[in-house]
């Protein structure tokens, strides 16, 4: 005999471009009976807000497999070929290489370094700092698709360098050699500065590991990164996530940038974060 499944899933837009909170249960959200349309949700909207939803780090695992591929940290995880929750925090006794997350501060999107960055984020808050800490999204379609006609034929066809330790100069703007050079040692990747994706949809790529626009002066290059960075986060494209404890928000890696806001780096803020390996290539 079936039985009757109640379940709420209520979809409610937080900022007009960008952003959805879902009001759901763990259930809901573990049975992956509504994976479909949270991908959908996710496409179309770039961020999803799931409040004080509570998971557990298991919890989290599990719901991330009902999306899409697992995405293991590099070198992590895979070993022992045991799916885990990835700590965000700026307490080096918990992630040994929390300097390297300050980048986060600053906008960016997640895996320019790769041929084909993570699909997702999904990140869940365990502890929060008191003040500041949240964290800003804006939506790189809708900055994209309302860009003047004439801008858009202007850059459709320039390619970027991005490089890690472009970020990376952000928060330390003087690095040793040895640092500098290790940053370094990751290379650099050249991306088109609109992705056209394979839905037809087109964003903008940019964020704080965008070095230089190739084949231009270094001033005009850095005058149109900046340019459009400011285009792209004007308050009509962004939403700011004001996190409360156990809250979940998912964000499409490939359709938004992301940046947190500053906090005391001794309040003990603690984020866990999975992830969705990408589907698609920069293109
Ligand atoms: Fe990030």
């Amino acid at each position: 005999m079936a039985t009757a499944v109640s379940s709420r899933f209520e979809v409610v837009d937080v900022a007009p471009k960008i952003g959805s909170a879902i009001h759901t249960d763990k259930a809901t959200l573990l049975s992956g009976e509504r994976a479909k349309d949270i991908r959908e949700i996710m496409e179309r909207r770039g961020v999803i807000v799931f409040p004080e939803i509570n998971l557990t780090d298991d919890e989290q695992i599990a719901f991330t497999h009902t999306l899409g591929t697992f995405a293991h940290e590099d070198g992590e995880g895979a070993k022992d070929g045991k799916d885990s929750v990835y700590p965000i925090t700026m307490d080096s006794s918990i992630n040994p290489i929390a300097d390297y997350l300050k980048g986060a501060f600053f906008w960016h999107l997640d895996g320019t370094m790769s041929e084909k960055p993570i699909l997702a984020s999904i990140m869940s808050a365990r502890a929060l700092a008191p003040v500041g800490g949240e964290t800003d999204f804006c939506n790189t379609y809708a900055a994209w698709d309302e860009l003047p006609a004439d801008e858009k034929t202007q850059i459709e066809n320039l390619k970027v360098i991005h490089a890690m330790w472009r970020s990376q100069l952000y928060w330390k703007p003087e690095p040793t050699f040895a640092e500098l050079e290790a940053w370094m040692a990751r290379g650099s990747n050249t991306l088109p500065l609109v992705w056209k994706h394979r839905s037809g949809r087109q964003s903008l790529v940019l964020g704080a590991t965008a070095l230089e626009v190739e084949g231009m002066g270094t001033a005009e290059s850095e005058k149109l990164l900046v340019k459009l960075r400011t285009w792209a986060t004007q308050p009509q494209f962004s939403y700011r996530h004001t996190w409360k404890l156990g809250d979940m928000v998912i964000w499409d890696n490939t359709g938004t940038m992301h940046r947190a806001l500053p906090y005391d780096h001794k309040s003990g803020r603690l984020m866990m974060r999975t992830k969705l390996e990408g589907e698609e290539a920069f293109a």
